[in-house]
C-alpha cells in the first residue's frame, strides 16, 4: 500500500505525540517506580538521569537521523549500508517480539483495574495487595484481559497507525499529565509522605552496584523506546523540514518528566502507608488503589481515570512495538499489512500466555532460572536494548559518513546544530565504550549469569547468519 512513496507524519505535533506516545508507556508509570524501589531510590534516579542525558538523547538523535536519511525501517536502514549489519536490525525486531511477550500482559492488568475500580477494589484497602496477587496468579482472568488488550493493538495497527492513535495521543497525553499531577499532590500531602520524597531525591550511593548501572541503562533504553529500531522507523516517516535534535529533546523531556511524576505520585504514598519500596511489578497496582481509597467516593473516579491513562500510555507504546515487526515484514518480506499484523499478533499472544501463566499455573517452569515473564523482560531490557543501542552507535559513528549525519541533523545546513561535534564524538567513541563497560559490570553482578550468556549468544548467532536474514 504505502510501500513506495513513504508516508509522512501529518504535522510536527503529530510526530512528537507519536514518538512521545511510544516512549511514554508502562516503562514510565509501571516500571520506573518499581525499579527505583528495588534499586535503592535516589541513587538509581541520579544514574538513570545520567544515562538519559549522556546516552539516551544522543542515541535518539542518531536513530532519527538514520531513519530519515534512509527512509527505511530498522532492518532496511542497516541493510542499505551493508548486509553485514542486517543482524542489528533483526535484533531489534526480535526485541520487539520479546517485549510484546510481556507488555500486553501488564496492559491487560491496567484494563482489568479500570473495571476493578468500580467493583469494590477500593472498598477494602487492606485487601488490595492480596487482590492483586490472586488476580495475576489466576488463569482465565488475566488471559482474557491480555487478549482484549492485544486485540485492540491489532485493530489499530491493521488499519495503519493513522489519525486515530495520533489524535488519541494529543488528547490523552495532557490528560495523563494532569492526572499524575493530581495524584502526586494527593500523595505528597499525606501524613508521613516526607520519607518517600527523601527516598526519591536523597541518593544513597552505598547501595549502588554494577547491576544498578545496568538496570538504569536498560531502563533508559526501554523508556525512550531505543535500541531496537523503533525510533529509526518513526524517523523514517519524518519530512525533511523537521529539526531532529530539538524533536529528540522534547520527546526525551516528556518521557523523563512522566517517569519522575510517577515516582512522586507513588513513593510518598507508599511510605505514608508503611509499605515496602521493593515490592516489584505490583507496585503501581498495590500502592495507588490504597491511595485512591483514602479519597472517599471520588477515589473511584480517580482510580478509573488513572488506570485508563495507564492503559492509553501502554497502548500507544505497544502499537509502536507491533508496528516495528509489521514494518519489517512488509518492507523486507513483502507481506501485506493485515496478514503481517495477524500472524505477528498470534505469536505474541502465545508468548504472553506463557508470561501470564508464569505468575500462576506455570510458576514452576523456569528458563535460565527465571519464569517466562522475567525471561522476556530481562533478556530485552538488560541485554538486547543496550547492546542494540551500542550497535547503533558504532554503526552511526563508524559506518555512516560524518557529512551525511551533519547534513541530516542540520537539514542541509538550513538549521544550526551547535553541539554536532560533541554529539558525534559521544556516538562514535564515548557511548560504545560506556555501554560496553556497563554491560560487563552488569553481567558480572547479575544473578542470572546463564541468561546473560544466552542473550549474548543469540546476538552472536544472529551476527554470524546475518547474510541469510
Ligand atoms: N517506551 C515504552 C515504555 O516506556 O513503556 C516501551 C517501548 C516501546 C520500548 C517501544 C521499546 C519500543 F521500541
Amino acid at each position: 500500500m504505502e510501500q513506495k512513496g513513504r508516508e509522512n507524519w501529518g504535522s510536527r505535533i503529530g510526530f512528537i505525540m507519536a514518538a512521545a506516545g511510544s516512549a511514554v508507556g508502562l516503562g514510565n508509570i509501571w516500571r520506573f517506580p518499581y525499579l527505583t524501589g528495588e534499586n535503592g531510590g535516589g541513587a538509581f534516579i541520579v544514574i538513570y538521569l545520567g544515562c538519559i542525558i549522556f546516552i539516551g538523547l544522543s542515541i535518539m538523535i542518531a536513530e532519527f537521523a538514520v531513519g530519515r536519511r534512509t527512509s527505511l525501517a530498522a532492518v532496511g536502514a542497516y541493510k542499505s549500508y551493508s548486509s553485514r549489519w542486517t543482524f542489528a536490525g533483526v535484533l531489534g525486531v526480535l526485541s520487539a517480539f520479546f517485549i510484546m511477550g510481556f507488555y500486553p500482559v501488564v496492559g491487560g492488568w491496567a484494563m482489568a483495574y479500570i473495571a476493578k475500580s468500580f467493583t469494590g477494589l477500593l472498598a477494602a484497602p487492606e485487601a488490595v495487595p492480596d487482590v492483586f496477587g490472586a488476580f495475576i496468579g489466576g488463569t482465565a482472568q488475566p488471559l482474557i484481559w491480555m487478549v482484549i488488550y492485544l486485540a485492540i493493538n491489532v485493530f489499530i495497527v491493521a488499519r495503519g497507525v493513522a489519525g486515530g492513535i495520533e489524535k488519541a495521543g494529543k488528547i490523552l497525553m495532557p490528560m495523563l499529565y494532569i492526572l499524575l499531577i493530581i495524584v502526586a499532590v494527593k500523595g505528597i500531602t499525606l501524613p508521613g509522605a516526607g520519607a518517600g520524597i527523601e527516598f526519591l531525591f536523597k541518593p544513597d550511593f552505598s547501595k549502588v552496584t554494577g547491576q544498578t548501572f545496568l538496570a538504569a541503562l536498560g531502563q533508559a533504553f526501554f523508556s525512550l523506546s531505543l535500541g531496537m529500531g523503533c525510533m529509526i522507523t518513526y524517523g523514517s516517516y519524518l519530512n525533511k523540514q523537521e529539526k531532529l535534535p530539538s524533536n529528540a529533546l522534547i520527546v526525551t523531556l516528556m518521557d523523563t518528566s512522566v517517569a519522575l511524576l510517577a515516582g512522586i505520585a507513588m513513593f510518598p504514598a507508599l511510605f505514608a502507608f508503611g509499605m515496602e519500596p521493593s515490592q516489584g511489578a505490583g507496585l503501581v497496582f498495590v500502592v495507588l488503589p490504597q491511595l485512591f481509597a483514602q479519597m472517599g467516593g471520588i477515589g473511584v473516579i480517580f482510580s478509573a481515570m488513572f488506570f485508563i491513562a495507564l492503559f492509553i500510555a501502554a497502548l500507544t507504546s505497544s502499537v509502536s512495538l507491533l508496528e516495528v515487526v509489521v514494518a519489517y515484514l512488509m518492507d523486507q518480506r513483502k507481506m501485506e499489512r493485515k496478514p503481517a499484523v495477524y500472524g505477528t499478533a498470534v505469536v505474541m499472544a502465545v508468548l504472553c500466555i506463557l508470561s501470564s501463566l508464569s505468575m500462576g499455573a506455570l510458576s514452576g517452569v523456569k528458563l535460565f532460572g527465571v519464569g517466562f515473564f522475567d525471561f522476556f523482560d530481562i533478556l530485552t531490557d538488560k541485554i538486547f536494548l543496550a547492546i542494540g543501542g551500542m550497535l547503533l552507535a558504532i554503526f552511526t559513528g563508524w559506518f555512516v559518513k560524518k557529512e551525511d549525519l551533519k547534513d541530516e541533523l542540520t537539514n542541509s545546513g538550513a538549521v544550526p546544530f551547535g553541539l554536532f561535534e560533541i554529539w558525534y564524538n559521544l556516538i562514535k567513541y564515548v557511548i560504545p565504550v560506556l555501554i560496553g563497560i556497563v554491560a560487563i559490570m552488569g553481567i558480572m553482578a547479575i544473578e542470572q549469569t546463564s541468561l546473560m550468556i544466552f542473550g549474548l549468544l543469540i546476538i552472536v548467532v544472529l551476527a554470524i547468519f546475518s547474510n541469510k536474514l
